[in-house]
């Protein structure tokens, strides 16, 4: 039988390669997706916060909007993920307490606040009083906070089996044969969906962005003591903490410009110190997980979606940095749209498109780059 290529390649089994493999088989496309450790990037490591409001910062307001479109679609994606791969993915929505422990790290917050309700975004902020009914496991010394009821969770380690079974279900398969360069790869388009890889294999400006994460657990288990996912500035440290059922606590997250996976006894001390200045109980939790993911930041922190600068039939949906999971509906959708719409561009994409960064120095065409993927070391995005 002579060989068929398939209408896309996509390479990287992230959340965002196969959402993105997932919306093209249930087109009706043949897809093929090509990783050798899928799902073993930054997303394992990721606490899966889609936190639009939280994460408005300064400067990012195009970001920012994707942000929020995306978030938007989070409720469907998650119903219709859920349905398509028969397991639960761990979507809560039960919102984000953003509370400041010192009087100067409540005015760090607020400042924030201002900024965020600026934009019509949703923070509001609460009194102490109001703060300890929704969490009473706060600590007496938490000064105040506020409610970003839209932010909400899901659990990344649920999320990326559900979406490689939903991205089977409807027909991609999954090749796990390393990619050495893009040249290798037969399709109509090829996604290149890499996370940091995507530096190596197209010579766009993606740079690893270094986070530290600890795993706790309630004990006898129990849930943890709180709902909310807690974000915290405690004496100048910025914490995050997001419960599940199960009893798993994700405390992050170091952001350091470095590229090695270790984990340091710094970090986990003003990570674990951070956290229980906010909640004191959860010293009482087993630490059971230490680790270290990189997520993909490109120069102004916002993602890169669209066609390969010199080569219509490569797309890009990389670049994610803190975004990987939150991005991942509206990336998908987007990207499959490109893919399907017959040459035409989403409006949604217009100041995402990786050509913003073609006359960067050292931005070189993907055919002049050889180097192989190893999504192994080199990972894909998280949130
Ligand atoms: N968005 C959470 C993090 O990057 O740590």
């Amino acid at each position: 039988m002579p060989f068929l290529a398939p209408d896309v390649a996509v390479v990287g089994a992230g959340p965002v390669g196969l959402a993105i493999a997932w919306r093209c088989a249930a087109r009706g496309l043949r897809v093929v997706v090509h990783d050798p450790t899928p799902g073993s990037g930054a997303s394992h490591v990721a606490a899966g916060m889609l936190a639009p409001v939280a994460e408005a910062y300064f400067g990012e307001q195009e970001l920012t909007g994707l942000l929020t479109e995306s978030a938007g679609r989070w409720p469907e994606f998650a119903v219709e993920l859920t349905e398509a791969a028969g397991t639960d993915i761990g979507y809560r929505t039960e919102g984000t307490l953003v509370v400041g422990l010192t009087a100067d790290d409540l005015a760090e917050a607020r400042r924030l606040w201002a900024y965020q309700q600026g934009l019509g975004l949703p923070v509001t902020p609460l009194r102490p009083s109001q703060l300890r009914e929704r969490e009473p496991a706060l600590a007496p010394r938490v000064r105040g906070g506020a409610l970003a009821a839209t932010d909400h969770q899901v659990d990344p380690r649920r999320l990326v089996p559900a979406l490689r079974l939903a991205a089977e279900r409807a027909g991609a398969v999954l090749v796990t044969e390393p990619v050495r360069r893009l040249s290798d790869v037969t399709a109509g388009v090829t996604v290149v969906a890499a996370g940091c890889g995507v530096a190596a294999l197209t010579g766009l400006p993606v740079r690893p962005v270094k986070g530290q994460v600890l795993r706790l657990r309630a004990p006898d288990g129990a849930p943890p003591g709180f709902r909310h996912v807690i974000r915290g500035y405690a004496d100048g440290e910025q914490v995050y903490l997001v419960p599940r059922h199960s009893g798993e606590v994700v405390v992050g997250a170091t952001v350091e410009e470095r590229s090695d996976l270790d984990v340091s006894a710094g970090a986990v001390l003003r990570l674990l110190r951070a956290a229980v200045d906010l909640l004191p109980e959860i010293a009482e939790y087993d630490l059971v997980e230490t680790s270290a993911g990189l997520r993909p930041g490109t120069p102004d922190n916002a993602p890169m979606l669209g066609p390969l600068p010199g080569h219509p039939d490569v797309l890009v949906a990389a670049g994610h940095h803190r975004h990987g999971i939150v991005l991942t509906p509206v990336t998908a959708d987007l990207i499959t749209d490109l893919i399907c719409g017959g040459g035409s561009s989403p409006p949604l994409l217009a100041p995402f498109r990786p050509e913003r960064f073609a006359n960067l120095p050292g931005v070189v065409a993907a055919t002049a780059v050889g180097n192989t993927f190893q999504p192994s070391t080199e990972v894909d995005s998280w949130n």
